[in-house]
């Protein structure tokens, strides 16, 4: 998979850019705020119907229009799927996949699997469990397709429970829901917790090479003590979710752990290493998703260059490479990049004001 051609119009202050991109690197640079990040957001938002920078959506339309158009050609073998969106101030969004409307986005989701690699996102991913959880999620969402459903399931049932809760609902009211929320939770972290396991298998060998003197230890934590059942953790935190007005503990709380030693990693780290901890999780994401489904993810890697010392670049874009995946990276110089790489990028793309200009 592979994104041959993108069209953005009025997206932050690109007013409008054709990018033909290559399948292999693609090398985006230019100086601050000229609109490097703002083309990986379009790719992104392409590909989830929603920024990676900020959750509220009219912000990345341009100041001077009322809707943002993106467009994109993706090929995946001799296939090709033409992607259309246009977001309107109001809310509303179109999307087309090949002239067909679409209306759930997580079928875009599925059409694009995007890795996302920013500094935002990597602090993310050490400030709490949300985006720890998401991280397994799209792995799960990708690798089974049952998991979308149970776990959309198991959303609704958690929030109808806990009306319920707020409601002061008897327990024999609340054991009705409880019995289908046991159902759906326990597949939603059956899948979860398979996937993490396949996950580590990839990941060990990743992080030995970034970071070879660090005993890193990933794992999964389902949300509740690992002794209860799912169903008696319930009725024992009764009395407990009652007093909340919120079930305590559940799928909903699910967590990924990373440890060095005894130690969170975001204390026995530097920046440096714990972005390249993000990186290595996020290489093994797309490698198992080659591995398992033979589908290949688009990688984003916002200032690639940023924090990490040319040894480190040169083994990131290495990896990187070597999925075999397309990647679009951004940076300020562009020699940052080149000088890291054993052969060219496939395209380079200079910006300046929104304006993007091809290289030759
Ligand atoms: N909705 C918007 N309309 C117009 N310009 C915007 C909008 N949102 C952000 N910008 C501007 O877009 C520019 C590009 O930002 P960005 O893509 O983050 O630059 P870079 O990553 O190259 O440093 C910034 O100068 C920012 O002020
Ligand atoms: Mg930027």
């Amino acid at each position: 998979m592979s994104l041959s051609r993108l069209s953005i119009t009025s997206f932050r202050n690109i007013l409008t850019a054709d990018l033909n991109a290559g399948s292999g690197l693609n090398l985006i640079y230019g100086k601050n705020g000229s609109g490097k990040t703002s083309i990986l957001e379009a790719i992104f938002f392409l590909g989830m119907g929603r920024s990676f920078r900020s959750h509220l959506s009219q912000r990345v339309i341009n100041t001077d229009a009322d809707n943002l158009v993106l467009f994109a050609q993706l090929e995946e073998d001799d296939e090709q799927t033409k992607i259309g969106l246009r977001r309107h101030r109001n809310g509303d969004i179109e999307v087309k996949i090949n002239g067909e409307k679409v209306k759930k986005l997580s079928v875009l989701a599925e059409t694009i699997p995007i890795q996302v690699i920013t500094p935002e996102s990597f602090s993310l991913l050490f400030e709490g469990p949300k985006a720890r959880r998401q991280f397994i999620d799209w792995g799960a969402f990708h690798s089974d397709p049952q998991f979308y459903q149970a776990w959309v399931n198991t959303r609704r049932i958690l929030k109808q429970r806990n009306q319920l809760l707020r409601n002061q609902a008897s327990y024999s009211q609340i054991q009705f829901w409880d019995k289908e929320l046991v159902r759906y939770a326990e597949q939603v972290t059956k899948i979860r917790n398979h996937y993490v396991d396949s996950l580590n298998a990839l990941l060990k060998g990743i992080i030995k090479e970034f970071l070879p003197l660090v005993d890193i230890n990933v794992s999964f934590t389902r949300g509740w003590d690992s002794k209860t059942e799912f169903s008696q953790l319930l009725e024992n935190q009764y009395p407990r979710d009652l007093s909340t007005g919120h079930t305590v503990s559940g799928p909903h709380k699910a967590d990924l752990r990373l440890r060095v030693g005894n130690l969170p990693a975001q204390d026995a780290l530097s920046r440096g290493q714990l972005k390249l901890l993000v990186c290595a999780l996020r290489i093994a994401q797309g490698k198992l998703l080659k591995q398992q489904l033979n589908k290949n993810s688009i990688y984003l890697v916002d200032d690639l260059p940023s924090e990490l010392d040319a040894q480190h670049r040169q083994l990131l874009l290495k990896q990187l490479t070597e999925t075999g995946a397309q990647i679009f990276v951004t940076a300020i110089e562009p020699s940052a990049i080149v000088d890291s790489l054993t052969c060219p990028p496939d395209r380079m793309f200079h910006v300046e004001h929104g304006q993007v200009t091809f290289i030759e």
